[in-house]
């Protein structure tokens, strides 16, 4: 079951908010995830509280560099998506985090000319390679994305992060009052009520391109907790 962090040494770049949008929908589809809660502000533990019991997603709260590979191990037979959601810094638990990991996501705000805290996790990601010999598949997700982001910037930074060899999903996040609304409210998009959040089916069509294009990312013999289904198989991590 793949491990996929969410990763950018600067807070606000919307890791939580993607982790958690890829979390719901996964679900939705009927996979078990686990997300780990390795953020000391604890916003995904928070959500979880709100929402109380959601179908096929655990939320794994107060983890240490210590305890994380425990959290892994014990979970296995019970999951089939690890999601971990990291703080916005660069620290010990971060690497750890890391290193463990599949498929690292690292989110970037598509109007921020600052991509700052996306290169720390880059550098990061280079320094494993090379120290360590730890070649961990990774992407970027432009997140946060309006109309008053001129596709010329899109293409501006896609062709930046290019150029350092990094894969950028096809599918931003657009920025959304319904992806807000979910840490208010608790639940998923499927619960929100249409008639009180705007364009709720904007972001689902939204979030569910997102979690099918990481998917298809990490193709891998999933048998799905609903209706067993064999998806493709392999897997491209390290
Ligand atoms: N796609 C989005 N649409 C609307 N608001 C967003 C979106 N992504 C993030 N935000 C908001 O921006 C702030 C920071 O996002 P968050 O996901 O917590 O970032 P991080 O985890 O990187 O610190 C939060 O208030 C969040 O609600
Ligand atoms: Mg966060």
């Amino acid at each position: 079951m793949p491990v996929i962090s969410f990763a950018n040494a600067k807070g606000g770049a919307g890791k939580t908010t993607a982790a958690l949008l890829l979390a719901t929908e996964l679900a939705h589809q009927g996979y078990r995830v686990t997300v780990i809660d390795a953020d000391p502000q604890r916003w995904i533990s928070q959500w979880r509280e709100a929402s109380g019991p959601v179908r096929n997603i655990e939320v794994v709260s107060e983890v240490s560099i210590a305890s994380l590979q425990c959290h892994l191990r014990e979970m296995k037979a019970q999951t089939d998506y690890f999601i971990i959601d990291l703080a916005g810094a660069r620290d010990a638990l971060v690497t750890t985090a890391i290193g463990l990991s599949d498929h690292v996501m690292i989110p970037v705000q598509g109007s921020a000319m600052d991509a700052k805290g996306a290169a720390q996790i880059l550098d990061l990601l280079s320094f494993l390679k090379e120290k360590a010999n730890l070649s961990i598949a990774h992407s970027v997700v432009l997140t946060r994305v309006t109309s008053m982001v001129t596709t010329k910037a899109l293409v501006a930074i896609k062709g930046l992060l290019a150029a350092r060899g990094v894969n950028v999903l096809t599918t931003p996040i657009c920025e959304r009052i319904a992806f807000k609304e979910l840490f208010e409210t608790g639940g998923t998009l499927h619960t929100l009520d249409p008639q009180k959040v705007s364009n709720v089916d904007k972001a689902k069509e939204n979030a569910g391109s997102f979690a099918l294009e990481v998917m298809r990312l990490m193709p891998m013999k999933v048998i799905r907790s609903g209706a067993p289904r064999i998806f493709g198989f392999g897997r491209n991590a390290a």
